[in-house]
């Protein structure tokens, strides 16, 4: 009887986020460990249906790098990036359509569906929900380097987008967006998720990763940190190599006022729940 009161308590822990989240829509990027793996794949899925369930407004967004580069190697076409950005090709983003739309979407789509949740897919020209235009990325000197088809999130059919979620789905979004004139344009995920969490004007960005947080010099978790402590990091070069453009990521949104920011483990079963129904979290939380 003692144990179950405890579970009951366990439960109770989440009222007061449950209260605060209610109807808020919270914009997760998934990727890395959590999306290969297909234990933790099936967690993940059953978190964020949880969410749906419990009066949340989950929005998934993925991208599906090491995929793409697999593929690519498959066909005999080698990667390129230039400063972390891939240079898509017209034969690039042949295969970016092919694995994120018609694989990685549909895929993540159908195991919500198999685990009882109602999900809609939408990538590339389908529903057309991203829009976006060409990146033009600058070297040292500021002068343009062409990446292709790499482009960056223009804006988002959010009317569209709300009229599934209030019929009970998760939109389920691939970081593909649609130009003016119809062309498509592969984006990083990471800055396509903190774009449309802008865009929807989200409660919450969250960033899985393959690592525990923002870590200090000692290699422990931070916490918390805010806007202006974790820019001074990155400046000062405790933030470094693939945290920073999620770092980044986390900043612009909330300077463009998501309220929270989360960089969490992938890793860990459950990660989603645990940071987001429980007062100390399991990774970093980053806010103004
Ligand atoms: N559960 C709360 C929230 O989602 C607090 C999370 C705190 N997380 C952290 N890494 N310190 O807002």
């Amino acid at each position: 009887m003692q144990q179950l009161i405890k579970r009951a308590e366990t439960v109770l822990e989440a009222l007061p986020y449950l209260i605060k989240f209610n109807n808020k829509i919270i914009v997760i990027k998934y990727g890395g460990a959590a999306m290969q793996s297909e234990e933790l794949k099936h967690k993940v899925i059953q978190d964020v249906i949880l969410l749906k369930m419990m009066g949340m407004e989950p929005v998934l967004v993925h991208g599906g790098g090491p995929e793409i580069n697999k593929y690519l190697r498959k066909q005999k076409i080698e990667p390129k990036f230039i400063g972390g950005y891939r240079v898509t090709d017209k034969e690039t983003m042949k295969v970016v359509q092919k694995v994120l739309g018609e694989k990685i979407n549909q895929q993540i789509v159908s195991l919500i569906k198999k685990a009882g949740g109602k999900a809609k897919g939408f990538f590339g020209k389908k529903g057309r929900v991203i829009k976006a235009f060409k990146y033009w990325k600058k070297d040292e000197n500021g002068e343009k380097i062409d990446l292709g088809f790499t482009g960056q999130v223009g804006g988002i059919r959010f009317r569209y987008l709300k009229k599934w979620m209030k019929l009970g789905y998760i939109p389920v979004l691939t970081s593909i967006g649609v130009g003016k004139r119809g062309g498509v344009y592969n984006i990083n995920a990471d800055k396509a998720a903190a774009a449309i969490a802008a865009y929807l004007k989200a409660e919450k960005l969250i960033m899985m990763t393959d690592v525990k947080g923002v870590l200090n010099t000692s290699g422990e978790l931070i916490s918390h940190v805010n806007t202006y402590k974790a820019g001074k990091m990155i400046k000062g070069g405790s933030i470094s190599g693939g945290m920073i453009p999620k770092v980044k990521s986390c900043l612009y949104a909330l300077r463009k006022g998501v309220k929270t920011a989360h960089i969490i483990d992938g890793r860990v079963p459950h990660a989603i729940l645990l940071e987001l129904f429980t007062d100390h979290g399991i990774g970093t939380m980053v806010k103004k």
